[in-house]
């Protein structure tokens, strides 16, 4: 089965979850303590063996594609001042882009994730593609999330999906899967329900933003009209492919951190910040205070 070798990256969506600070900042580069989440991503892709990225933005997120690039003028500023702790951290980000080639496509509209991902339709004609989506950050795993991913579509030659238990009552902001056989955590994926409503959730795995999609989705996507919410849902064109192409659910290894929402996207970093040596120190006396107080 030939590699999979390039990686979608939707992020032309509006993020209004965080207005007023997406009103001219894109969601992706909110940082996880200092580090943009699409850099989480990005570096989880290379760790999977991707050697393109396709970034898929929209108006005002010309952040990103200056996070990638060389700042001449930064590196200028702290190299006149010895700073050479910081020019190795602006060097490990233009490194990313040394080891991926990353390119940029515009979704003209924010017709929902599936029409993002149609959007980077010629960039991945005829091959299997993965698609990561960056405000699901996963991290320590002893293998990346991605690369679980793809060894699965090499064992199966489906489409796959990233998905995780969760209790039935927090499932209904997710898509969520309905299950056939099982091999250890991999299944055999029969129906899929976006955000269904509580009592009717087919199983309580829910789909997290990390796909293996085979070419015969982005046919489907070809033919896709607006689902719900007057959108182009990624989960309807998955699911037409059922029956005729084989869909898998991976259980995937490792910390899964939803940034998507403003209560996730704190404890995400109150969890990150509390490992990080030298903040924790000071976090933990803080937040004992802060819980004394209540
Ligand atoms: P979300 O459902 O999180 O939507 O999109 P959003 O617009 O980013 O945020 P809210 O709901 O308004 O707060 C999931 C992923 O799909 C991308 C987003 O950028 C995000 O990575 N997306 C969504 C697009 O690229 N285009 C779209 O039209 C919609």
């Amino acid at each position: 089965m030939p590699p999979v070798r390039k990686a979608i990256f939707p992020a032309a969506g509006l993020g209004t979850r965080f207005l007023p600070v997406t009103k001219a900042q894109p969601k992706e580069m909110l940082p996880l303590v200092d580090k943009p989440t699409i850099q989480y991503g990005v570096e989880e892709a290379i760790a999977s063996g991707i050697e393109q990225v396709i970034m898929v933005t929209g108006g005002g997120k010309r952040a990103i594609v200056d996070h990638f690039d060389r700042s001449l003028e930064l590196e200028h500023y702290l190299r006149q001042r010895g700073k050479s702790d910081l020019l190795h951290i602006l060097s490990e980000v233009d490194a990313l882009s040394n080891q991926v080639d990353i390119t940029y496509l515009q979704q003209k509209e924010p017709l929902g994730l599936g029409h993002a991902v149609w959007t980077a339709r010629r960039l991945v004609e005829g091959e299997s593609c993965a698609v990561l989506l960056a405000d699901d950050v996963i991290l320590g795993a002893s293998e990346p999330c991605l690369k679980q991913l793809i060894d699965a579509h090499h064992k199966t030659g489906a489409t796959v999906l990233a998905v995780r238990r969760f209790p039935r009552d927090q499932i209904g902001r997710y898509g969520v899967v309905a299950l056939e056989g099982s091999d250890g955590r991999l299944h055999d994926v029969t129906d899929m329900v976006e955000k269904p409503e509580p009592g009717t959730e087919p199983s309580d795995l829910a789909i997290i933003g990390r796909y293996v999609l085979t070419p015969a989705v982005f046919a489907e996507l070809n033919r896709s009209e607006p689902g719900k919410g007057q959108e182009i849902q990624l989960t309807d064109a998955i699911k037409r492919t059922l029956g005729s192409h084989p869909v898998v659910a991976l259980e995937f290894e490792g910390d899964y951190y939803d940034t998507g929402t403003v209560p996730g996207y704190l404890r995400a970093n109150l969890m990150l910040a509390m490992k990080r040596d030298g903040l924790r120190e000071e976090l933990a006396p803080l937040l004992r205070e802060l819980l004394d107080a209540d």
